[in-house]
């Protein structure tokens, strides 16, 4: 497996570009990354107060170096083209596709960049929530090894799924699992990073902490955030733990020692310990590292 350029995604908040209050409190919150919202959040009506509410936000806030994503509408909708174009004049750091059903919508998304100039830097992420997307998961995620794709991320719609499958949702998200271990497998082959759904209930925050902690076993790097309350647990989950970070400099100094030099595998506190080992704590400490 390749290492990736290491970016914190540990908690990553939706904010509604309608809710004020919310808007204000961004600056205040400990989350790695916002997704500004214009979709699910934002009724219809709303649509274009609420794009004008998100350029006064961008226009207005301090830059604090912290991740600031966009949610469109789906470019095949009414909204979505207004959305990508007021977006882009807020120079986020990614632009978030929902309703992504096949590589095709992210390829035309960038198109419509390309066509504006839109800078290299600009990534997309996509919204996998849908029997199609999870079908085409194979082909959405190796877009994510094509540079010119600008694709970065997948996101986990788990409400919509939920929806869209008539699965039942249970505390336990023993019907989603599958699909959400499809995800990580995808983003993993086309070098991508991957987030988990949202959790609804922002009131039961031990079990918040449990799912963010089944959700980092699960191989996520982080999780969509609805509500403040739920930074926290999220940040904590998804960073390593002090004994992860001992572990990976123990095998960091073993493959150091003159003698192991030219060793494949070695022995470390009687367990075997091979190069691909070294490499995985190599990527453990990059994360542990980020600010
Ligand atoms: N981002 C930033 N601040 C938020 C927030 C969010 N997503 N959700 C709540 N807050 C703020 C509130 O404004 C309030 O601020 P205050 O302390 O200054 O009064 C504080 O956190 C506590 O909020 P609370 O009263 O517990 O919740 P609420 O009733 O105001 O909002 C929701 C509840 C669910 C409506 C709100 O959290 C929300 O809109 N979440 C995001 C929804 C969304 O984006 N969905 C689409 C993706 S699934
Ligand atoms: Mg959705």
């Amino acid at each position: 497996m390749q290492i990736r350029p290491p970016r914190r995604r540990r908690s990553v908040l939706y904010v509604p570009a309608t809710n004020e209050k919310a808007l204000g409190k961004i600056a205040s919150l400990d989350c790695d990354a916002v997704v500004i919202d214009l979709e699910d959040s934002v009724a219809p009506l709303q649509k274009q107060a609420a794009r004008e509410r998100m350029q006064d936000f961008f226009a207005g806030r301090e830059k604090d170096g912290r991740e600031m994503v966009i949610r469109i509408n789906a470019l095949s909708g009414e909204w979505g083209a207004d959305d990508l174009l007021a977006a882009r004049t807020c120079r986020p750091d990614a632009i978030l596709l929902p309703k992504v059903e096949t590589a095709r919508d992210i390829l035309e998304a960038n198109d419509l960049l390309d066509d504006r100039d839109a800078r290299p830097s600009l990534s997309l992420w996509a919204m996998i929530e849908t029997p199609r997307a999870m079908l085409n998961i194979g082909a959405i995620a190796a877009l994510g090894r094509d540079r010119g794709a600008r694709l970065s991320c997948l996101v986990a719609g788990t409400n919509d799924l939920v929806k869209e499958t008539g699965i039942l949702a249970t505390p336990d998200r023993r019907y989603l699992t599958p699909w959400l271990l499809q995800m990580v497998l995808a983003a993993r082959a086309g070098s991508l990073d991957v987030l988990d759904g949202v959790s609804n209930d922002f009131s039961d925050l031990d079990a918040f902490a449990a799912e963010c902690t089944e959700a980092r076993n699960m191989g996520f790097d982080g999780k969509t955030l609805i509500h403040p309350a739920q930074i926290g647990s999220a940040n904590v989950a998804f960073s390593p733990s002090e004994k992860q970070v001992a572990e990976a400099l123990a095998i960091r100094a073993a493959f150091a020692l003159p003698e192991n030099a030219d060793r494949g595998a070695i022995s470390l506190d009687g367990k075997m310990v091979e190069r691909l080992h070294l490499e995985q704590a190599e990527r453990l400490l990059a994360r542990a590292d980020l600010q």
